[in-house]
């Protein structure tokens, strides 16, 4: 089955208590929020927004920022059309049906550039062509723009059967942690694609990390 089915199956129904049952355990979401460094104008895009949850947020926190969000499932962004028309927000938020790993800022979004930054919050760890979607964001933002992710990580500082309960709970829901994410990351750093920063969250249970294109 291809991966905007699969993701339409899985969201169906669930779309509806979405928010609610993610607001204790997708941490550092809001965190990422406050630290992002936007200026007036940008042109930022969320892949793998969901139900917008994170956009509206931010197109809050930031009136003269124009925001976007793209995701495989069509009925997430039905969801988050409907919340961010409820919010007053049409056209400060412009959602595209759309796999991570397909997008084009011109063909995708109708732009003229890329994006000035470009954040994946806990869509990686759903994706399985994962450093595909990587490459895609990294062409599809500008020079000296950034890349953030927020995503589980490997629980390192957390107990054993803590680490085996989460990650064989996450994988019900098509949830795997990528092991080779970050050093995938260090790798762009060393051959001088950008300037990598993390951040583990509650003993590793999460990390967020920026990632300063060059
Ligand atoms: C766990 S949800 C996170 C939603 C939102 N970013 C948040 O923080 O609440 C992961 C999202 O990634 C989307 N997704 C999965 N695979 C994708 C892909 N290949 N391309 C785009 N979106 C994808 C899913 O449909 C889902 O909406």
């Amino acid at each position: 089955m291809d991966q905007a089915k699969a993701m339409d199956n899985m969201y169906r129904y669930q779309r509806y208590i979405y928010d609610f049952t993610r607001k204790y355990y997708l941490l550092g979401r809001d965190r990422l929020i406050r630290k992002m460094p936007l200026k007036a104008g940008d042109n930022v895009l969320e892949i793998g927004c969901g139900t917008a949850r994170n956009l509206i947020l931010l197109a809050k926190k930031h009136p003269d920022v124009q925001f976007y969000g793209l995701d495989a499932s069509q009925e997430m962004l039905d969801t988050a059309q409907a919340k961010i028309d409820a919010k007053g927000l049409t056209g400060r938020i412009i959602l595209k049906q759309c796999l991570a790993e397909q997008l084009d800022y011109e063909k995708t979004f109708g732009l003229d550039k890329p994006f000035d930054a470009a954040f994946f919050s806990y869509s990686l760890s759903m994706i399985p062509p994962w450093s595909d979607a990587v490459d895609t964001a990294l062409v599809n933002v500008k020079k000296d723009g950034f890349i953030h992710i927020v995503d589980f990580s490997d629980q390192r500082g957390l107990p054993k059967w803590f680490q085996w309960v989460l990650q064989n709970w996450l994988s019900l829901f098509g949830v795997h942690y990528p092991p080779g994410l970050l050093p995938y990351f260090e790798e762009m750093e060393k051959q001088g694609k950008g300037s990598l920063d993390v951040e583990g969250l509650g003993g590793y249970y999460a990390f967020l990390a920026d990632f300063k294109v060059k």
